[in-house]
This record gives structure tokens, sequence and C-alpha cells, in this order.
């Protein structure tokens, strides 16, 4: 890591796509670090890099939550930071600029499927929880969003 303030960069698909295989679908083929909505001509990929590293990634696109299919909904896909380099507020800047980004497409809130360790990482950006707890893929989820 250097000392230079992290910054998110819009990036290929191709380029999140191996950190959130190796944090998100760890054991799994590659074909499984493909997530819906990857190629929507509106989805935003976003990558810090520590020097050549690639350390921080996260997606959104255009989709409404399920609860609420009229509003102008974005949904954030895919967010993962590098083992060893967590808790340094990468995360948070790859949040920031997505929810950014959204705002700007004309979003009015912005939500997704968070697992239940990452639900403070989310609080602190200003999601709140919608409804129960559920598992997906063996992990525990709960659907999280928040105005623009
Ligand atoms: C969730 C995640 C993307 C946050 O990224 P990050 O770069 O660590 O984010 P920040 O540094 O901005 O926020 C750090 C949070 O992790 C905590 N943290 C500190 N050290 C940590 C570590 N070694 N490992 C994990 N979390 C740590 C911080 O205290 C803070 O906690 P809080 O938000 O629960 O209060 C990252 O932890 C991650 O990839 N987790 C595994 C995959 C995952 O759960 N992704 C989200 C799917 S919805």
């Amino acid at each position: 890591m250097t000392g230079a303030p992290p910054v998110a960069r819009t990036v290929d698909v191709s380029v999140v796509r191996p950190l959130r295989g190796e944090v998100l679908r760890a054991g799994r083929p590659t074909e499984a670090t493909a997530m819906p909505g990857d190629d929507h001509p509106r989805a935003r990929h976003l990558a810090v890099h520590a020097g050549d590293e690639l350390v921080s990634v996260g997606s959104v696109l255009p989709e409404p939550p399920p609860w609420a299919p009229e509003r102008r909904g974005w949904r954030i896909r895919g967010m993962a930071t590098r083992e060893g380099c967590r808790g340094r507020g990468l995360g948070e800047v790859v949040l920031g600029a997505l929810i950014d980004y959204a705002r700007s497409e004309g979003g009015e809130e912005i939500w997704c499927n968070a697992r239940v360790g990452a639900t403070r990482f989310y609080a602190r950006a200003g999601f709140v929880t919608h409804g129960e707890v559920f598992v997906s893929e063996g992990v525990e989820h709960v659907a999280m969003w928040r105005s623009l």
C-alpha cells in the first residue's frame, strides 16, 4: 500500500471479477464471478488499486428494490476488499463513489443484499435494513437501502 489517498476508478467488469471471485466466490469456477446485470449499459464497475495491486472493487446497476419496483432504484453488487487490506477505508471510498454515481444518474434510492457481516459497513454509509435475514449460497444476508 502507498501513502496516497485511495481513488476509485471506473474499470471494465473484467478488472473487478478476479477480486470478486477471490473474496465472494472462493473455491468456485471463474464463471461464478459473473453477476446478473454486469453488462447492463448503465452498470458501473469501480476499482481501487494500490500500485499495481487491485485492492477493492464494487459495482452498481439500475435495478429497483424488489419491495418498491416503481422507484428509480440502483443495486450494489460485488463489494469486496482484498483480505489484509480491510479496515483502511478502501471499501468506504468505493461505496461512496457508487452512491455518487447512482445519484448522478437520477437514482432515488440504492440498495443491496448485504452479508450480515457487512451490515455495519453499510450502516455507516446511511443504509438501513429491510426485512428479515435470509440465507443465500450458505451465507446469511439482509437487504439494506438508503435514499439518494
Ligand atoms: C465489506 C468490505 C467490502 C468492506 O471493505 P473495507 O475496505 O474493509 O471497508 P472499510 O475499511 O471502509 O470499513 C471497514 C470495516 O471493516 C472493519 N475492519 C477492520 N479491520 C478489518 C479486517 N481485517 N477485516 C474485515 N473488516 C475489518 C472496520 O472496523 C469496519 O467495520 P464496520 O464497518 O463493521 O464498523 C470488506 O470487509 C470485505 O470485502 N468483506 C468480505 C466480503 C463482503 O462481505 N462483502 C460485502 C458483501 S455484501
